[in-house]
């Protein structure tokens, strides 16, 4: 049974519970976080905690747990539930309020909850050989995803249409046809030595595998861009893949049913995850 962290006590998971009147539960009102676990190492997880913190700033929920306390309660969790490969979930809401109302008192005592979730992440390298078909779908969320919020219905949605045409994700267009990201990923199309992503705007998440990514694209002799580019040009790319805490780097070989790099994981995507796995 995995362990729940539940506002300064651990309790099984099963056992950890919040009030209806939660702003979360109410209004999606609050802000999570995913982190991977490899062979028992966090990845990433001060970009995670940075993040985090960027996120309850632009909503502007208060809490008195540090970065520090936060790396701490993962750890503790990480040690009770053994958990080797997996992802640590963290989600704040900006607490319980009654009588419903949109508008927030200023008393309010966020709730914070982080457990763990197994997960055979290893998986995903024999996936990552074969690489994944996709779907492209409107993005039709709110206009702020570079925060991290909890209101993931347009996602929900976008993701179970890629799930019913057994696809492993669903890869996001704008109203101008320009591609922003995935449902749950930062999408890349490869071209000649470039790998190419959308510009940090509010338009996307900042993701920490992109992040992380950027480097080693750098220091493996590719090239670096940030550009907004259009649905043609996906489906023209040498390689498209995408990259996100569970799936690290992985390739995609088929969109809306056409082949992309002859319906194969690209060279240049296998190296890109290889890399990344090694600085893990
Ligand atoms: C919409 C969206 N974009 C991008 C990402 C990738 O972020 P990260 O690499 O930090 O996991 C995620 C991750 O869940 C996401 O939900």
């Amino acid at each position: 049974m995995a362990t729940c962290y539940l506002n300064g006590k651990y309790l099984p998971l099963s056992k950890a519970n919040i009030s209806i009147t939660d702003r979360g539960f109410q209004f999606s009102d609050g802000i999570y976080e995913v982190i991977g676990v490899y062979d028992g190492k966090f990845i990433d997880i001060d970009l995670h905690l940075k993040r985090l913190k960027r996120s309850l700033g632009e909503i502007k929920i208060k809490i008195k747990l540090s970065s520090e306390e936060i790396l701490k309660i993962a750890n503790t969790i990480q040690k009770k539930d053994k958990l080797e490969n997996g992802i640590i979930y963290i989600q704040i809401t900006r607490g319980n309020q009654n009588p419903r109302d949109h508008k927030y008192t200023s008393n309010l005592k966020p709730n914070i909850i982080i457990y763990s979730i197994y997960k055979n992440l290893k998986l995903n390298d024999q996936l990552s050989l074969k690489g994944v078909p996709v779907i492209t779908y409107p993005d039709i969320r709110w206009l702020r995803p570079d925060i991290k919020s909890i209101s993931l219905l347009a996602n929900v949605i976008a993701v179970n249409k890629a799930k019913d045409m057994k696809c492993h994700e669903a890869i996001l267009f704008d109203s101008n046809n320009n591609i922003t990201e995935g449902n749950s990923s930062s999408i890349w199309i490869i071209k000649g030595k470039k790998c190419i992503t959308h510009p940090l705007t509010e338009k996307i998440l900042n993701g920490c595998t992109r992040y992380k990514l950027i480097s080693i694209i750098q220091k493996n002799g590719l090239i670096f861009e940030e550009k907004i580019f259009k649905k043609k040009l996906l489906f023209n790319s040498d390689e498209v893949f995408m990259t996100n805490a569970s799936n690290f780097v992985m390739p995609i070989v088929k969109i809306d049913g056409k082949k992309i790099a002859k319906g194969k994981s690209g060279p240049i995507s296998l190296l890109l995850r290889n890399e990344y796995i090694k600085a893990i």
